[in-house]
């Protein structure tokens, strides 16, 4: 399936707090969240150009990067990919009319043709490409450079344990693991299927969630998380000049790749 530009804003009630609500859920899977979304615009900022930035988020969910990115470069051209019909809904409510949204599927190669534009100046992912098989990242890791400027830079924030660390990384997932399932069940935070059961309650959300469920059957990924090796080889295997890590928190990080 390709894809359609989202033209309208659809009617969701309390949108404001639903995205609080989706950051607040997030976050208790990913503590330092913010931070890793300040790390990526501030290497944005620095390899800006004279014009506005033209970004990509990809897999942006409910529009959590792009908000962020218009909030810090309010001139910034934003577009958006996603599939899921009920976080893309969510995004097109709150993004209005600051930001291209785009239905489409990662995991096809076509997805590229139903962007809006042929060139960015950043492609900016978090939590997400660990969805896609290795096969497919493998490919989408090509088809994103050729979507960048030269000297534009793709930034990808997710779960990457540290080749070096892989017992001390064991321990700090299970501690981390403990200290989240004692917050779901002080009802300090929802879970993952918790918030979905409650967006499913929503009178506007519930036929999107409906049709969520045969987007992504089993309702979550499959969380395939290779070591951060794997992600700085495949990007350097598809010719991306400077490869590194820009930022690392326990088992996660965050790559960047320069065109
Ligand atoms: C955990 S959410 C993260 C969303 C957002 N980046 C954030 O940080 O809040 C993972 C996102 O990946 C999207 N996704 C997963 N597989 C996808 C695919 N094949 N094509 C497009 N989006 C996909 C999901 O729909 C979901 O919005």
């Amino acid at each position: 399936m390709v894809t359609s530009v989202i033209a309208m804003s659809p009617y969701i009630s309390g949108v404001a707090a639903w995205q609080e609500s989706w950051d607040r859920q997030q976050e208790a899977y990913l503590p330092d969240r913010e931070h890793r979304f300040a790390v990526m615009l501030d290497a944005v900022d620095a390899v800006r150009e004279a014009t506005p930035p033209r970004l990509l988020d990809l897999a942006g969910g409910t529009g959590t990067i792009s908000l962020r990115a218009l909030r810090r470069f309010p001139d910034a051209q934003v577009t958006l990919v996603d599939l899921d019909p009920a976080l893309l809904a969510l995004a097109t409510a709150s993004l209005g009319d600051r930001a291209t949204i785009v239905t489409a599927d990662l995991s096809r190669p076509d997805w590229v043709t139903a962007l809006p534009h042929r060139r960015y100046d950043a492609v900016l992912t978090a939590t997400a490409l660990h969805w896609l098989s290795a096969d497919r990242l493998g490919v989408l890791y090509p088809e994103i450079r050729g979507l960048l400027r030269p000297g534009g830079l793709f930034v990808n924030a997710d779960h990457m344990p540290d080749d070096d660390l892989p017992e001390l990384t064991k321990r700090l997932v299970t501690r981390a693991e403990e200290h989240r399932s004692a917050r779901f069940a002080a009802g300090a935070a929802l879970s993952w299927s918790q918030w979905w059961h409650q967006a499913e309650q929503d009178p506007s959300l519930a036929p999107l969630v409906r049709r969520r469920h045969g987007i992504y059957p089993s309702g979550h990924s499959p969380e395939w998380t290779p070591p951060i090796s794997w992600h700085l080889s495949a990007l350097r295997n598809a010719g991306f000049t400077e490869v590194g890590t820009l930022w690392r928190g326990a088992a996660d990080a965050a790559t960047v790749a320069v065109r």
